[in-house]
């Protein structure tokens, strides 16, 4: 049973690569198909960002470790699609012309910040399978917290790109404020226990 729901899981984890192929096959990426393209799964890696830290809350909160099974492959999905997010905007916007995506690298700082935390995501995606967890003991657990200031650096990525429409980010960054106190409350109420 919880193979199945491991498989429907994955697959539902890929709407959004079905999505950007159908807005492609059909012609609907709008005037600017390469911003849109690129900003798709820079959204899409928040989501699954996001959908990563809500797994302990949901752990608490319905008293059900059922959410953790489903931990890891959320996890991988950030890494893919922040993966597909920055090979978009290597290939698509600069055509693999590396000396202006070091430029921008340095002169922008919400490009800087989202390179941090694209390599920051590496170490986690590394270090993801349960033979590294057994080698890694206690150390896992700490080298996986990295995931809140992934969070943290994706939404200031985002909220320093967003010149005009601040709407939207405003939106990912309560969320991610939520995450944060769920994460400082439960930390509290368990070294009161
Ligand atoms: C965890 C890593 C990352 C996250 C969560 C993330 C998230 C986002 C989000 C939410 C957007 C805006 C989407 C929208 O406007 O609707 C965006 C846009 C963008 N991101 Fe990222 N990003 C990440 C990594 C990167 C990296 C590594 C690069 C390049 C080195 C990058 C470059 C860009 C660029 C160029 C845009 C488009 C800006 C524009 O519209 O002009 N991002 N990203």
């Amino acid at each position: 049973m919880l193979r199945y729901s491991k498989v429907f899981v994955f697959l539902l984890c890929l709407w959004p690569l079905y999505s950007i192929i159908y807005q492609i096959f059909y012609n609907k990426l709008g005037a600017e198909p390469v911003d849109k393209i690129i900003n798709h799964f820079g959204e899409w890696t928040l989501i699954f960002i996001f959908l990563t830290l809500s797994i302990s809350p949901l752990k608490k909160i319905t008293n059900s470790t059922i959410w953790i099974k489903y931990r890891r492959m959320l996890g991988l999905f950030v890494f893919f699609y922040a993966s597909i997010h920055l090979l978009s905007y290597v290939g698509l916007d600069y055509r693999f012309d590396f000396q202006p995506i070091i430029n921008d690298v340095l002169k922008k700082k919400f490009v800087f910040i989202g390179f941090a935390a694209w390599l920051l995501l590496i170490p986690l995606a590394i270090t993801s399978s349960n033979k590294m967890m057994r080698i890694l003991k206690h150390n896992w657990k700490k080298i996986h917290r990295l995931i809140y200031i992934i969070g943290v650096f994706g939404v200031l990525h985002f909220v320093w790109l967003s010149k005009t429409i601040f709407f939207k980010p405003l939106i990912f960054l309560v969320i991610l404020i939520i995450l944060l106190l769920f994460r400082i409350n439960f930390k509290k109420s368990s070294s009161k226990i």
